[in-house]
């Protein structure tokens, strides 16, 4: 949350921050701000507004900045509204300094105090001020030494970078919140994200908890917070800077959700044995060292992790569960070193979900990530990283790293069933022969589109929507009232559909509408005889079905029609058209679907 990218070089830098910006606004957009040193010794200059980053665009085309060095930030509020005054930089009173910062600074108000009292005057409402103040008061003409004095006074979370005009450096550093520096000729970056970086250089150094990074004319120095010399190795990012580029589409989003075929092409790529028989994925499972499975992670990636969790238990006959990270970390669960946690995450930098792995972690689980980002925290943080390889997710409703989620997760699934002997040959071989089929199927699923967009009128005026699924489409039903949820505005809650009766069924109205799936062939009259209970309420029913039902139109208003695949790979396909459904109705609506209000990519504070 809240993004970061600064510069040190040769070109316009506040053009480059800004390039940077846009491309991690997703992290945060309610306000943003520029600063910039024209050179050493001259005041800085600096431009912040709230709204999103266009806002500050054009202010910035009426007040260009020019200079050789800039600090960038776009906000996702924590302490203090999103308004001018709160939005980063903080600049200091003489206009030498300029701090921005993502995290949380816990013990503020003390400091905040003290600081007043001596003379200090405070001018925003946040928390990253004080570190600002903090510098000030410590700075004799070293930065970094000044910053690393600031931060060992204060509590809590910090990615923050400051510049001062006395010293013609960058100086950072990092604690929890995630921070990369991009390495160029003659010139460097420090950003939040990679991709902030990818129209700039493809070579980084992934900071680690505690860093302090200088960039300054002669190169990057890398120390410690007590000064002492680190390394960290370079790395080569290998997404390129098309792939987060909207390539026509009217959102983000919907390329995202378009790209979802290549996208479990890419996932299964070298991972599945030359017979078909079996997963090829790299790791040592001892199957018969694990007692069992909890699978932890936050929001959608909490519900893959639910349909993954229902796979393993289903084919390797392994208790697994999902668990909410945010609830885990807390709630002192039984894990010992027989458990095998899987942290499933696109960033690999949610905060709840890197503490709950830390938290098996120190109860000695053996821990696996099902991970995108590479470098991340949580990829440096597990005994064993299973890479989603979506590619760069812009869309702040992740879409395309779910589908990966599941790809990865049924071939995890697979592999412990073949390792522990309960998944037979020919039930192996069906599977990933389906796997492999599904890129195809998704295609179809993808089709629906025409289709979806006569249906979604029904949700954007809905004044409450209702999704449904059996087995493993529960986690479906979660994943597509969320995505409703989160970019329509329209109320939406998920049920296992045998529950209806036990309560929800109450709510059932014309103008509330019911999203079922209905795919599951094995519980299909259970599932009919649901919709019928529904149905003889007045209940307004949207059924997802497999193509080739024929009854399945005499038991719902509505039918959207999904190629038939395995039901243990049917939520992958059913997503398709409720990913569509939100997608739909968020645009009926007017919403901003990229960066929906509240929400940021990335959740890094608690
Ligand atoms: C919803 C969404 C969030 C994330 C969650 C975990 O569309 O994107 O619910 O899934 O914040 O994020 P990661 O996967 O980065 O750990």
């Amino acid at each position: 949350m809240c993004g970061i990218v600064a510069y040190l070089g040769g070109r316009p830098a506040a053009s480059v921050v800004m390039e940077g910006l846009r491309r991690v606004a997703y992290r945060g957009y309610d306000s943003a701000g520029v600063a910039v040193a024209s050179e050493a010794g001259a005041p800085l200059e600096w431009l912040k507004r709230a709204g999103k980053i266009s806002v500050l665009e054009e202010a910035l085309e009426r007040t260009p900045l020019a200079g050789y060095l800039a600090l960038g930030h776009t906000r996702w509020a924590t302490h203090g509204r999103p308004d001018d005054v709160n939005a980063h930089p903080h600049v200091s009173e003489d206009g030498r300094l300029a701090l921005v910062h993502n995290g949380i600074i816990e013990n503020y108000l003390p400091l905040r105090e003290r600081l007043r009292a001596s003379g200090h005057h405070f001018r925003s409402q946040t928390d990253s001020e004080v570190v600002l103040h903090l510098i000030e008061e410590a700075f004799q003409g070293d930065l970094a030494a000044a910053l690393r004095a600031a931060l060992a006074q204060v509590r809590g979370s910090y990615a923050v970078v400051v510049a001062h005009t006395d010293s013609a450096e960058v100086v950072a550093a990092r604690h929890t919140s995630p921070l990369v520096v991009g390495h160029g000729d003659g010139e460097q970056w420090l950003a939040s994200d990679v991709t902030a970086l990818l129209p700039f250089t493809r070579h980084v150094t992934h900071l680690q908890d505690g860093d302090v990074v200088v960039l300054g004319r002669g190169g990057v120095r890398l120390t410690d917070l007590q000064g002492r010399e680190v390394e960290r190795p370079r790395e080569l990012v290998d997404w390129d800077a098309e792939t987060a580029e909207k390539d026509g589409y009217e959102h983000f989003m919907l390329k995202e959700i378009a790209e979802q075929p290549s996208v479990v092409r890419r996932a299964l790529a070298g991972r599945i044995t030359d017979d078909a028989s079996d997963a090829e994925l790299g790791l040592s499972l001892e199957p018969h060292a694990i007692d069992r499975v909890i699978v932890t992670a936050a929001g959608t990636a909490s519900y893959a992790g639910g349909v993954g969790a229902a796979l393993i238990e289903s084919l390797a006959r392994v208790p697994a569960s999902v668990e909410v990270a945010s609830e885990m970390r807390y709630r002192d669960p039984v894990i010992d070193a027989r458990t095998l946690v899987i942290a499933v995450s696109q960033s690999g930098e949610t905060v709840d979900t890197l503490a709950a792995t830390r938290e098996a972690r120190r109860r000695g689980a053996r821990t696996l990530a099902v991970l995108n980002v590479k470098g991340s925290t949580l990829s440096r943080e597990v005994d064993d990283v299973l890479y989603l390889r979506a590619g760069p997710e812009v869309g702040v409703a992740s879409t395309k790293a779910y589908m990966a989620m599941l790809t990865v997760l049924t071939l995890l699934a697979i592999r412990m069933g073949r390792a522990t002997g309960s998944l037979d040959d020919t039930l192996a071989k069906r599977l990933l022969d389906g796997l492999v089929a599904l890129p195809q199927a998704l295609e179809s699923a993808l089709a629906s589109r025409e289709r979806i967009r006569d249906l979604a009128p029904h949700l954007a005026g809905a004044r409450s929507a209702l999704y449904l699924g059996r087995g493993v489409n529960v986690s479906t039903a979660f994943e597509g009232a969320l995505k409703l949820k989160e970019i329509s505005y329209v109320h939406a809650e998920a049920y296992p559909m045998g529950e209806m009766k036990h309560g929800p069924i109450a709510l059932i109205e014309p103008d509330v509408p019911v999203v079922a799936i209905a795919t599951d062939a094995e519980r299909y009259d259970k599932t009919t005889s649901s919709l019928q209970e529904l149905r003889a309420r007045d209940g307004f029913v949207i059924a997802i079905a497999s193509e080739g039902d024929d009854e399945i139109e005499a038991h719902a208003s509505e039918v959207v029609f999904v190629p038939r695949v395995d039901e243990l790979l049917s939520p992958m396909v059913n997503v398709v058209p409720l990913q569509l459904l939100a997608y739909e109705s968020a645009v009926a609506l007017g919403r901003d679907v990229d960066q929906p209000r509240n929400l940021a990519k990335s959740v890094t504070v608690e």
